[in-house]
């Protein structure tokens, strides 16, 4: 299983340090066909130690130049950085980035040899017509990405679950990632309102091969549970 926290706009760098230190001491239990990956705000990327993944929640598709308010690979070298998250819902509605954008995004990447997990979600509009209109959709986010690319992991994340406190249902979970199995032979991750009260049954459903994690991750004790579940 694959667990990975998105910290999103939360923590700094001394409450991200803080969090790794508490987190590689009850990491010390870990399964170890299980990864953790952890996704902090990228003022608080560093070079941390540990039985996990460091990654970026987005950079910019350049080595360096002039992108005010972005990071490019020159800042991710720094800390040896090679995964992060592309796609994310609340970049395509809040930021505005359109399919085009993400696909550059993601072909930058993929030629600099990054893990990328590429975030896909529909919105509550179109769960409600239905799984084929669900499914139509997703398969439409892939619309220019490279599916059988090495270091591709998928995350289905429903638009409506996200943050919300309200999971998809075991049943819309299976079936979506049946669905999306048939097209994408990737490790497919699960996110929104993953939390450690609905861990278990999440993990448990037939292809779902991990989980992103955004609120629940950001304590260090509720996280770990997760994990060690
Ligand atoms: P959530 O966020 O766990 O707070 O629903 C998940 C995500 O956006 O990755």
């Amino acid at each position: 299983m694959i667990f990975a926290a998105n910290f999103k706009t939360n923590h700094t760098r001394a409450t991200t340090k803080a969090y790794i230190e508490a987190l590689n001491e009850k990491l010390f239990t870990k399964r170890v066909q299980d990864s953790v990956y952890i996704f902090p705000p990228s003022t608080a990327l560093d070079h941390y130690k540990g039985n996990f993944t460091l990654g970026v929640q987005n950079a910019y598709m350049t080595r360096n130049g002039a992108y005010t308010g972005e990071i490019g690979l020159e800042q991710l070298e720094e800390f040896s950085i090679k995964t992060i998250l592309v796609g994310h819902s609340e970049r395509r509605e809040i930021l505005g980035e359109k399919q085009e954008f993400i696909t550059e995004k993601f072909s930058y990447f993929k030629e600099h040899g990054f893990e990328i997990i590429y975030c896909i979600g529909e919105p509550l509009e179109i769960r409600e017509q239905g799984d084929e209109a669900v499914i139509e959709y997703l398969l439409a986010q892939f619309e220019g990405i490279d599916t059988s690319y090495e270091k591709l992991i998928v995350a289905y994340e429903p638009i409506w679950a996200i943050g919300t406190g309200r999971s998809a249902t075991t049943e819309e979970i299976e079936n979506t990632h049946a669905a999306l199995k048939k097209t994408i032979q990737k490790p497919l991750l699960y996110g929104g309102s993953v939390k450690p009260e609905n861990i278990k049954e999440i993990t448990n459903i037939r292809g779902v091969d991990g989980v992103l994690v955004g609120s629940a991750s950001l304590d260090v004790e509720s996280f770990s549970k997760m994990v060690l579940i």
